[in-house]
């Protein structure tokens, strides 16, 4: 459902500082494939993210999602199709907004004439029963701004509004890396759920390799810019953090 052929993205070409973040990159995704990526610092994670959803543009390589030559597509056009969630819980909502208002504004995504209408009843229904399968109580939150609520609970209103429409793709970067360890799980946990419930292929970017090698049915390792491995879901069963960290030196 994503074909990458041939990224290759170079930052500062032809200079002192010129560095090749990403090097002829081919990736293919399936439909329900949930890709883990690991990787050290720097080895061009977020940048094949930020080339997925069109927030850079490659030197060269194509991209197709779905069938649709989504290469040249501007970012603003590709968010109705790509939802992404990154490390920040400050990143993905309004703060000065309500939890009603936040997820009008997602539900409008996409959908050009929906400010012009009020916000429907069923649609309030939609975000309550979405909000209440947290079991976080934000659905009785509505009304609250979404600065008064905590990191954890930011991060789920993001994951709900991210999938409210269910993208064609997700990509997580990082995105339960500021969390405390009880509710990063908790919100790993929900993350698989709605992947699962609504049938999402998605990326995952971690530092958490046990996290990487729990959830998703393939695992790729970056270095300098290239994908050096690739598994499947029983390769990715078998192994284990310690192989995983001392083989592609790979620092937890
Ligand atoms: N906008 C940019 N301008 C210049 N260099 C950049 C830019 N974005 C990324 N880079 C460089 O490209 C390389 C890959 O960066 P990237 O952010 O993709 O790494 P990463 O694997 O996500 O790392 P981390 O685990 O630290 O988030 C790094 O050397 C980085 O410094
Ligand atoms: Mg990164």
């Amino acid at each position: 459902m994503l074909r990458m052929e041939n990224a290759h993205v170079v930052f500062h070409p032809q200079t002192d500082n010129e560095r090749v973040a990403l090097h002829d990159v081919d990736l293919h995704l399936k439909k329900d494939d949930f890709l883990c990526i690991v990787g050290g610092n720097g080895a061009g994670k977020t940048t094949l993210m930020n080339v997925i959803s069109g927030t850079i543009k490659a030197q060269h390589g194509t991209l197709f999602l779905e069938d649709e030559d989504i290469t040249n597509m501007a970012e603003h056009r590709r968010c109705a199709m790509i939802g992404r969630i990154f490390q920040d819980p400050l990143k993905g909502t309004a703060p000065h907004l309500t939890v009603l208002e936040n997820l009008s504004l997602a539900y409008g995504r996409g959908r050009r004439s929906y400010f012009q209408k009020a916000v429907h009843k069923q649609d309030i229904a939609y975000f309550k029963e979405r909000l209440a399968a947290l079991g976080l109580g934000l659905e009785d939150r509505l009304d609250n701004e979404v600065g008064l609520l905590s990191g954890g609970q930011r991060q789920a209103l993001t994951l709900i509004m991210a999938t409210l429409i269910p993208p064609k793709l997700l990509l997580l970067d990082e995105h339960t890396a500021a969390l405390d360890p009880k509710t990063a799980e908790r919100i790993m946990q929900e993350t698989e759920r709605i992947i699962s419930a609504y049938h999402i292929p998605a990326m995952m970017i971690t530092h958490n390799l046990s996290q990487a090698l729990r959830y998703g049915n393939r695992l790729l390792v970056m270095k300098d810019g290239s994908i050096i491995k690739d598994m499947g879901q029983q390769e990715k069963e078998r192994l284990t953090i310690a192989e995983l960290m001392h083989d592609y030196e790979i620092f937890s």
